[in-house]
């Protein structure tokens, strides 16, 4: 490999990193505006994890909570099936993907890709 092409794998590299950073920068800017973040999750499949979010998420939205539920099941995202809002796409702009939204409730689910 000559100087040159190792400059520029170096570069490259060097973007790639620069890059993956700024993500991280981003998500934690992102995060840094969400007030209370609750998770709910357990060791155990079928126990009544998506149940429980749900009902939160649709109790905090009632009381006038600016609410949002991110659905981070990867293997059988039930969750817009939930809301009732299966099928339904999101919006890609500059500034992220935007959620959709249901009665006041901002959903994200791997489920909507
Ligand atoms: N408190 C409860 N009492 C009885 N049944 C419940 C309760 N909560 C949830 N269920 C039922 O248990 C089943 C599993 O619930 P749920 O999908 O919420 O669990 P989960 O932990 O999210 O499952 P998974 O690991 O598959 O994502 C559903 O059929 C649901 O209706
Ligand atoms: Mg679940």
């Amino acid at each position: 490999m000559t100087t040159e092409e190792e400059e520029r794998k170096f570069s490259v590299e060097e973007e790639k990193k620069i890059k993956l950073m700024q993500q991280e920068v981003d998500i934690v800017r992102r995060m840094s505006k969400i007030k209370h973040k609750i998770a709910v999750m357990s060791g155990k499949g079928g126990v009544g994890k998506s149940t429980i979010a749900v009902n939160l998420a649709a109790a905090f939205a009632k009381k006038g909570y600016n609410t949002g539920i991110m659905d981070v099941d990867i293997h059988g995202p039930n969750v817009p099936m939930m809301f009732g809002v299966e099928g339904k796409h999101l919006i890609f702009t500059s500034d992220g993907i935007q959620p959709v939204e249901t009665e006041g409730i901002k959903i994200m689910s791997v489920g909507f890709f």
